[in-house]
């Protein structure tokens, strides 16, 4: 049984593959944004609108999730941009979602984002970071073009 991560820049489709593989692999899924919120392990950032995260307390958290589904020999998808900070050796594979930056444009437009958080998030996608921080973690990696 597997635990699969899905990460890649703010909009880059990691929900839409995440949602797909949990019918395909009858797994669990946690949705890190949803999960920090309930879990209350962020501090809400009024200036950026988002979410400060305590990474450390995170990963705490889903290594217990993860332990569980091993145990009862379950599935698990782990949807999030932070997800790739989880250590490697609890993770079986991990996805990175990269987008067409003309396309990622007009997805975050879409969203009415501000043009700084537009900015910011086509600079992660230009620049790679998710997948330069997945490799650093030494995942097992697949990227996906969506
Ligand atoms: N493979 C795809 N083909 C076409 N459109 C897609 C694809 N994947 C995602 N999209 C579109 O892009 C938008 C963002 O997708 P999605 O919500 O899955 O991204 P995300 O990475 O989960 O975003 P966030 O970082 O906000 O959680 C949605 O409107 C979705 O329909
Ligand atoms: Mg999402």
């Amino acid at each position: 049984m597997k635990t699969i991560i899905v990460s890649g820049s703010v909009g880059s489709g990691k929900t839409t593959i995440s949602k797909k593989l949990v019918k395909s692999l009858k797994s669990d899924y946690i949705n890190i944004t949803e999960f920090v919120k309930k879990n209350k392990i962020g501090k809400y950032n009024k200036k950026y609108n988002s979410y400060e995260v305590d990474i450390k307390k995170l990963n705490t958290k889903l290594i217990k999730i993860i332990k569980e589904h091993k145990k009862l020999n379950k599935n698990l998808i782990i949807d999030g941009h932070l997800s790739h900070f989880l250590p490697r050796k609890y993770v079986d594979l991990g996805i990175i979602c990269k987008c067409d930056i003309k396309k990622l444009k007009k997805r975050l437009e879409k969203r009415k984002y501000s043009k700084n958080k537009i900015r910011e998030n086509l600079d992660v996608e230009i620049f790679d970071i998710p997948l330069i921080e997945a490799r650093k973690k030494k995942h097992k990696i697949k990227i996906i073009n969506t």
